[in-house]
């Protein structure tokens, strides 16, 4: 078994630069956790401490149950893919894939049988012989991810290791990825800046800004339920539309944006019963608006805006509209006619609406 625990680990580069903060958390043997986040959050930071390639400024690395702060890398029993694969050009992905193995004076035979057995896995077993210029992108990767697999390692790091692929290739190596942890029940840590990539392959996502862990959840109780506005900004594509505005509530609670104003149904109107008259950010998914009222989802809850922009998804269309005031889009069928530069009604499915705090930007509903 192989839980990786990160018990209050800050990394702060020099005197000032704070890459990670006060991280903790714990990974569970076989899990699949993908660590999210804008660049520059601290993504890399956080596996590279976990690998022993950097040292942790303050708190504990336990893995296996064993602090490894002072444990060389090598002594780790872990695995770590880069963006950039990192092959040696002049060797064959046989001997890449078998170096590691080499240095730990591994007998010929387990490390022909280690590295034959990761090359099928991968379908890579035609390639061996081959030099990394001789590969594709996609298939450099695979030789990268093998040559982490031949070690058999109690954890895998992954960082950004789809980054340089093409966009089919990064969906083909994103089932690819899933399916190895499928295969090898190894606890597997995957950075990506890419939140699709997040919520399709996690069984946990972590989400990193500015070195702090915001929340750690599965995808879908991050989409339904995220803690604060830079997380419900961040997951979700194309992102939670936002308007600032204030909770009017004489009589009736509504949000009140300026241009247009949002009856609130009774549970919502409780929860920000405390923010009357004051400043609060609303959010809507850009799902959660038609261009008809919703049967059953309660008074209906409306605004005009003007239709700046419309791309064609092939299977939906994304308007881009504003209401004077703010930019909204809206993720409708291929069946409205919508055209840029009129005038439209939009309905709010007011069941999935949020609102977050002005000043703090947490969650309030
Ligand atoms: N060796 C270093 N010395 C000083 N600062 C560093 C060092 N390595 C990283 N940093 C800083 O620490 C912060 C986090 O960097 P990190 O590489 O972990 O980010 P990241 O989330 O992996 O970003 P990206 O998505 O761009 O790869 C950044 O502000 C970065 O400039
Ligand atoms: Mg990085």
């Amino acid at each position: 078994m192989a839980e990786v625990v990160l018990d209050k680990v800050t990394k702060i580069f020099g005197t000032n630069v704070v890459a990670v903060d006060d991280a903790s958390i714990t990974i569970a043997d076989k899990e699949f956790v993908v660590l999210v986040g804008p660049s520059g959050c601290g993504k890399s930071t956080f596996l590279r401490m976990i690998a022993g390639l950097e040292e942790v400024t303050r708190g504990e690395i336990y893995i296996d149950g064993r602090m490894v702060n002072n444990v060389a890398p090598k002594d780790r029993d872990i695995a770590m893919v880069f963006q950039n694969y990192a092959l040696y050009p002049h060797m064959t992905a046989f001997d890449n894939m078998a170096f590691g193995l080499k240095l730990r004076k591994y007998p010929r035979e387990e490390i022909e049988a280690r590295v034959r057995e990761a090359a099928q896995i991968l379908g890579i077993e035609d390639l061996l012989d081959r030099k990394p210029k001789e590969l594709s992108g996609g298939q450099r990767q695979r030789v990268a991810v093998g040559r982490a697999i031949v070690r058999k390692p109690k954890v895998f790091l992954f960082d950004e290791p789809l980054s340089n692929l093409d966009a089919k290739l990064r969906v083909q190596m994103r089932t690819e990825i899933e399916k190895l942890h499928n295969r090898l029940q190894t606890t597997m840590i995957y950075v990506t800046h890419d939140q699709i990539e997040a919520m399709t392959m996690g069984t946990r996502i972590v989400v990193l800004k500015d070195g702090v862990i915001q929340q750690v959840a599965d995808p879908m109780t991050l989409y339904d339920t995220p803690v604060n506005k830079f997380v419900a900004g961040f997951i979700g594509s194309p992102a939670m539309n936002f308007a600032d505005g204030v909770i009017a509530g004489d009589g009736e609670v509504a949000f009140d944006e300026g241009t247009f104003k949002v009856p609130l149904p009774a549970e919502v109107a409780g929860k920000v019963s405390g923010y009357k008259g004051k400043k609060v950010v609303f959010g809507v998914r850009p799902e959660d608006l038609r261009t008809k009222p919703l049967e059953g989802a309660g008074p209906p809850a409306s605004f005009e805006a003007t239709v700046e922009v419309v791309e064609p998804m092939g299977n939906e269309i994304f308007a881009y509209v504003t209401t004077g005031k703010t930019p909204i889009v809206a993720r409708l069928s291929t069946r409205e006619e919508i055209k840029p530069g009129s005038r439209i009604k939009l309905f709010i499915d007011v069941r999935r609406i949020h609102f977050f705090d002005a000043a703090s930007e947490a969650t309030i509903v």
